[in-house]
């Protein structure tokens, strides 16, 4: 690869992760977050804060889904495949949107850990890319099983107040079973065992402390 060629590419994932970490990218018309319902009661300072914590864990999670695809776009050397990455993590977009707005209304803030989620998930992204199409596919789908479980675990922490953010969430969780199932129809493999409880013992220690940074 040209110095120049190299320049631009590295300029291009800086600006993918910048825009993941540090903005919001803009949500169609028809996706906006604005159409969710309203909560119908105020919600008392006890519940706002839960609600933050869950809602910064929920962008980390999103932060993430950016960096795995575009990694995972990266490591393939298939054009269709690519696409598919490219149109997920398009989709992820709207979730990103979603938790970081829902997540302002709140008066939370993002974690100030968000560029080592990214790092991380990118070089994860990349690694199961490198092996093959299939596993890289797999892990999608087992990637997205854990999502469904922790959000069904959100869901059930969630104040009775936030019916806001519980219509958020229950949205991200039809979307993440429907990628998972595509990944799964597009080829992937099933991940080995030990990759599974790494995943979720990973999973776990990210969303205890994004709870809190
Ligand atoms: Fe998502
Ligand atoms: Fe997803």
């Amino acid at each position: 690869m040209k110095t120049s060629t190299v320049t631009d590419f590295c300029i291009k994932q800086l600006d993918l992760a910048l825009r993941s970490i540090a903005a919001v990218p803009l949500a169609c018309e028809s996706q906006q977050v604005a159409n969710f319902p309203q909560n119908s009661l105020e919600p008392s300072p006890g519940d706002c804060a839960l609600s933050v914590a869950l809602m910064r864990v929920n962008h980390v999670g999103e932060v993430c889904a950016q960096a795995l695809y575009q990694a995972q776009a990266l490591a393939t050397p298939n054009s269709e495949l690519k696409r598919h990455f490219h149109t997920a993590a398009l989709e992820e977009q709207q979730h990103l949107n979603w938790t970081a707005m829902r997540l302002r209304e709140l008066g939370g803030r993002p974690s100030c850990l968000n560029p080592l989620w990214y790092g991380g998930a990118f070089v994860l992204g990349l690694a199961a890319g490198r092996v093959s199409d299939a596993v890289s596919l797999g892990f999608v789908t087992e990637t997205e099983r854990q999502v469904e479980a922790h959000l069904d675990e959100h869901l059930e922490r969630l104040p009775e107040s936030d019916q806001r953010s519980r219509a958020i969430l229950l949205r991200m969780r039809e979307d993440e079973i429907r990628h998972g199932a595509d990944a799964e129809a597009a080829g992937g493999q099933p991940v080995p065992a030990p990759l599974r409880w790494a995943m979720t013992l990973m999973g776990k220690i990210m969303t205890r402390t994004a709870e809190r940074f």
